[in-house]
């Protein structure tokens, strides 16, 4: 299975912060947000990664995360000329994907639970899609599912609805066959002028092949669109790793404990990490550090 980071948008509500940058090279913490995204997919064991972003941010991407090699993935790089919509990443990734199935992640999305990488390595050979749902006390700003009168069975996934059936969203993490390439192509803008990743997820709850997992109540996850969200993003990573002494959305540490990267390579990447100087000086490289010390290894 392949995987898309899609990480362009104009991220207005981010003005001015984003006019000269982009939201997903933006920090939440100790490292950029397209870092979390990217270590949910080596997590789910996804290493063949396309990012897609604007024509005048994909340089940046490409400075910040090269060929992917040394996390033990491999990286590729694709425009959305446009921001056309969430279905549009796969209409632009056709050739990346190409026969395969492919997992599709927003570069803005923050994903964190104990055994969420085992859950997610379960739907890497999907039979249709696989969309996750979870509680959410406001799924009018989301997708939102509803369920049919049994209460299981998903009737319908609707966009940002007025009044919403239900309090679960779907969050920014999807899983499909190959034939979604062929479904965004059909997709016809919606009333806001975008083709719609809920309009695709419908298209396969229509062929009886859409696939809903509720993730547990106790994952934590960021849509990390506004000020408040970005804060509220750093905040709780700040304190979870200073709580607990781990780093949460690092791919070297997800490569690492997914077996891409062995102990030396790491090693390497925390002196990489504080630019071959003083690792004392980067507080991320001194983490990726304890990863070994608690190891005993280094
Ligand atoms: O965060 C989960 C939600 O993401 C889902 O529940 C919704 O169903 C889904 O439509 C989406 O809603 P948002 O309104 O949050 O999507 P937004 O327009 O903010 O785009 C999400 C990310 O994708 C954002 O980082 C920008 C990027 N993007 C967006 C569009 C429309 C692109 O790179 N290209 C695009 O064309």
């Amino acid at each position: 299975m392949k995987g898309i980071v899609l990480a362009g948008g104009r991220a207005t509500r981010l003005g001015p912060a984003s006019r000269a940058t982009s939201k997903q090279l933006m920090h939440v913490y100790d490292k950029p947000l397209i870092y979390y995204p990217i270590s949910t997919l080596i997590h789910a064991r996804v290493s063949e990664i396309l990012i897609i972003s604007s024509p005048d941010q994909i340089g940046a991407f490409q400075s910040l995360l090269g060929t992917g090699e040394e996390w033990g993935c491999s990286f590729e790089y694709a425009v959305q000329t446009e921001p056309r919509g969430l279905a549009d990443a796969f209409v632009v990734g056709a050739d990346f994907i190409g026969d395969d199935d492919v997992a599709l992640i927003l570069g803005d999305n923050v994903f964190y639970g104990g055994g969420l990488g085992e859950q997610l390595q379960r739907y890497t050979d999907p039979e249709g899609a696989v969309v996750f749902g979870l509680w959410v006390p406001d799924p009018e700003r989301y997708g939102v599912l509803e369920f049919a009168e049994d209460g299981t069975t998903v009737a319908a996934v609707h966009e940002k609805p007025a009044d919403p059936p239900s309090s679960f969203m779907v969050p920014g993490l999807y899983f499909y066959d190959n034939s979604v390439v062929e479904v965004a192509r059909e997709i016809e803008p919606s009333a806001r002028g975008e083709i719609e990743i809920t309009d695709v997820n419908n298209v396969y709850l229509r062929r009886g092949t859409l696939e809903v997992s509720k993730l547990p109540f106790a994952t934590d996850w960021f849509d990390v669109g506004t000020f408040d969200a970005l804060l509220d993003a750093q905040t709780w990573v700040a304190g979870q790793q200073r709580r607990k002494g781990l780093l949460i959305g690092s791919p070297e540490a997800a490569a690492h404990r997914e077996g891409y990267i062995d102990d030396e390579q790491l090693h390497a990447l925390a002196v990489a990490a504080a630019h071959g100087g003083d690792l004392t000086k980067s507080g991320y490289a001194e983490s990726l550090l304890r990863i070994l010390e608690f190891e005993g290894t280094h």
